[in-house]
């Protein structure tokens, strides 16, 4: 049992005459070159949920696009059919033409416009992040009333090109207010557990552990955090940790707001949540844990991310990685059965992100010379080789130090 989307398909609509992605239940890292794709299918998401902004794209004959949504064991098709865009449009000037259901599949139990869900009961309001994730400083006045889930949901739909367009940024500040004070309170017992999940997990969000908590906030309205003993406003955080913070209670945020009562505990909420390029900010020490936090904090969540971080592949785990192919219009595509965490960093920027320049490199071009100068068995040459490449690599090089041995080998022989 779960909620999690199965599949995304677009026909006829902006890079792609054909595109169909399959998802894992759980984690899923979209990566592959720039320009491949990425954020394109983070869009046809936005666009399902959000129509009135179809202007994001240009469109082909019959255009269509869809999301498979398993709903406890139930797939549902959310998206639009044919004859849902005005067609002939010019760019930025394409427009939502009415709202048609998707096409029927066997596989399918029923297909929805986004506008027929609420009608239908269901909660279907996926979180997109786009790749901006900063805390701005704002003054809070005091506690604000939320909206009711309905209207959120419909909110959140409504957000969702604007957001993958960096227009939408989560309030954190307002949310930590209102959850600080409020808490206490007989009737917010499930706020008070969200609260105490976050608060009692920030240590595993940071690579510093222990060291970074959340302490108070006073009368000024400030939300105050010890880093390594010392006091620090929410804004004073470093651009790391801001964009972990904004990331965590964005999706708080969305989980409380977007779920009835029974369904608000982070714990056991469910849904999927998108986030476009979660490496940004990111020291590379953070890159490689926040796969675990992730899962750690939010343990029946649906993410679906975008990264050009060797170190967020490396940290995927086997199945989790989608390859998507540079310079193809038709893809049809699932998650790969390979796990990279035993791959170079340089070894996964070639192959799966398709750097090109890497041979250029310093180190390659030298090592390249040395290899030559072996082949030639010219012992000067080789010397030559392993200066240079002393002074450039890592001690431990273990190419380096074969050189070497291959280096006393030949002076054997002579
Ligand atoms: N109407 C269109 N027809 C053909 N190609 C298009 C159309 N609209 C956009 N594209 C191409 O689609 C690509 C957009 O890619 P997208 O933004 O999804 O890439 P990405 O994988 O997110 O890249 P990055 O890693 O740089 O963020 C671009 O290469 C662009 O040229
Ligand atoms: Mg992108």
């Amino acid at each position: 049992m779960g909620k999690y989307i199965e599949c995304l398909y677009a026909r006829n609509i902006g890079k792609y005459k054909e595109a169909k992605v399959k998802f894992n239940e759980k984690f899923n890292f979209l990566v592959g070159a720039n320009g491949c794709g990425k954020t394109t299918l983070i869009k046809y998401m936005a666009i399902i949920l959000n129509p009135g902004r179809a202007n994001v794209f240009r469109y082909g004959d019959n255009a269509t696009v869809w999301a498979d949504y398993n709903d406890d064991g139930k797939s549902i098709r959310v998206g639009l059919g044919e004859g849902w865009v005005r067609e002939g449009s010019d760019y930025r000037k394409a427009s939502h033409n009415m709202w048609v259901a998707p096409q029927m599949d066997d596989n399918i139990s029923a297909t929805y416009a986004v506008s027929d869900l609420e009608e239908k009961g269901i909660n279907f309001a996926p979180l997109i992040l786009g790749a901006y994730r900063r805390i701005e400083y704002q003054e809070i006045e005091g506690m604000k009333k939320e909206a009711l889930p309905i209207q959120k949901r419909n909110y959140y739909r409504e957000q969702s090109i604007s957001s993958v367009e960096g227009g939408y940024l989560p309030n954190v500040k307002q949310w930590m207010i209102n959850r600080y004070f409020e808490i206490e309170k007989e009737w917010a017992y499930k706020y008070r557990e969200n609260w105490d999940w976050i608060i009692d997990n920030l240590s595993a969000v940071s690579p510093f552990g222990k060291d970074f908590s959340f302490k108070e906030i006073k009368k000024d309205l400030e939300p105050i955090f010890m880093l390594k003993g010392k006091e620090c406003y929410l804004e004073e955080l470093s651009a790391g940790f801001q964009a972990v913070l904004s990331l965590i209670f964005a999706i708080v945020e969305w989980i409380e707001s977007v779920n009835d009562e029974e369904n608000l505990s982070i714990q056991r909420a469910a849904g999927t949540v998108f986030i476009d390029e979660l490496d940004v900010h990111l020291h590379p020490e953070w890159q490689l844990i926040i796969r675990g936090m992730l899962d750690k904090i939010f343990p029946k969540l649906q993410f679906i991310i975008t990264t050009h971080s060797p170190h967020l592949i490396a940290s995927a785990y086997a199945g989790e990685i989608i390859k998507i192919p540079s310079g193809e219009n038709v893809i049809d595509i699932a998650p790969s059965n390979k796990c990279y965490s035993g791959w170079s960093t340089d070894e996964i920027l070639e192959d799966v992100m398709e750097v090109k320049n890497l041979e250029n490199k310093k180190y390659n071009i030298v090592l390249k010379k040395a290899m030559e100068h072996i082949m030639n068995k010219d012992i000067k040459g080789i010397q030559r080789s392993i200066e240079e490449l002393d002074l450039i690599v890592h001690p431990n090089n273990t190419i380096v130090n074969e050189i070497k041995i291959k280096l006393a080998e030949l002076l054997l022989e002579d």
